[in-house]
């Protein structure tokens, strides 16, 4: 059983208890929403896979499912437009753009029943952000496991009411350098679409059962695999450089272990055989969130990839999300003001086209 079919048993969401409310506009980019699918829904695409919400008595709370089998503990914000502008008035964030839940992706169904599903999340999407369309905007969720199919939903998509696409960092086996892949985001290129790239489907099986390994040790890895992967396949040769790209988590392990990857580079024929620039010098062709949850990881996230790459990003309304949403930019010692509001919402109105 993959990662995403697991059941994810982490707690409720906790409020941030005693952190500052950031001061100035804020652009909330990473947030996630999950429409009111019905179980009846679900199982007519498929019985085990497709996710449908489960909502408690009161309306308040209830669970993402699979199946008959309960994925994650949510609060009706996810669903409930109105309950998530309280939360953004109360928190002081301007607009927050939300997308898909990742287990909503359905890259393992056959395409065209994905492209079916893929049409319909975006229309919920779409239909939620309509709630209040100067707080809310919303990214689509593609067929990425079909080029043409994605690129049309893609395209369709902005045309009716989207600001970008999120896709997942791969399709089974499939990562980002993969050719279908790297002509997707050419083709995002091309059209100036936005992309959010989000970890799923975690690695590692059966070696993660507990403690919800595969989101804190196999997530990280899956999205720096993403980065690295299109890095040392020279696909960033190949993709217009016009391309806004941005990984979420601060691009997982990425920042980190960016030395390491320049060291093998520089060391071993193998890994520059398809890359022919030093793996860092590709670094600025990323955007990041600020999802890092520590100001010693912030702090290296800015050195090696900008100011003007890192965007706030809380991925809310999920309990491993920053529930004072810009709280650790905001108290952050190492940026000036200005460097705060570029990350708080400057970054994101450039990357989107959002007008300021
Ligand atoms: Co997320």
């Amino acid at each position: 059983m993959s990662a995403a079919t697991r059941a994810d048993t982490g707690p409720a969401v906790t409020a941030g208890i005693g952190a500052s409310v950031p001061k100035g506009p804020m652009i909330d980019m990473h947030a996630h929403c999950f429409p009111c699918i019905s179980q009846a829904e679900a199982r007519a695409v498929d019985a085990e896979r497709a996710p449908w919400l489960e909502v408690a008595a009161g309306g308040e709370s209830g669970h993402i499912m699979l199946g008959d089998k309960r994925f994650r503990p949510v609060q009706a914000q996810l669903w409930e437009p109105a309950r998530r502008v309280e939360m953004l008035d109360a928190q002081g964030v301007a607009l927050q753009v939300v997308c898909a839940t990742p287990v909503m992706f359905g890259y393992g169904w056959p395409a065209e029943r994905a492209a079916d599903w893929a049409r319909r999340m975006n229309e919920h999407v779409v239909a939620y952000c309509a709630h209040s369309p100067k707080r809310l905007k919303a990214l689509a969720q593609v067929p990425l496991q079909d080029l043409d199919l994605a690129c049309a939903e893609a395209s369709h998509a902005m045309r009716h009411g989207c600001i970008g696409v999120q896709i997942g960092n791969h399709v089974g086996d499939r990562d980002l350098d993969d050719e279908s892949l790297v002509q997707f985001l050419v083709h995002c290129a091309n059209e100036g679409i936005p992309v959010l790239v989000h970890p799923w489907d975690m690695m590692g099986g059966g070696r993660m059962k507990k403690w919800m390994l595969p989101w804190l040790v196999a997530m990280p890895a899956e999205t720096q695999l993403g980065m690295v992967s299109l890095i040392l396949s020279g696909a960033l040769e190949r993709i217009p450089a016009s391309l806004r790209i941005c990984f979420a988590h601060g691009g997982g392990s990425f920042a980190w272990l960016l030395g390491r990857v320049d060291n093998a580079w520089r060391h071993r024929d193998i890994i520059r055989q398809d890359c022919p620039k030093l793996p860092s010098s590709y670094a600025r062709r990323f955007h990041v969130d600020s999802a890092v949850f520590d100001e010693g990881a912030l702090r290296l996230l800015v050195d090696v990839m900008g100011t003007d790459r890192v965007m706030l990003g809380s991925d809310t309304p999920f309990p491993l999300g920053e529930q004072q949403i810009g709280s650790l930019v905001h108290g952050f010692p190492g940026l000036t003001a200005a460097e705060k509001a570029r990350i708080m919402h400057d970054n994101a109105c450039a990357f989107f086209a959002i007008a300021a």
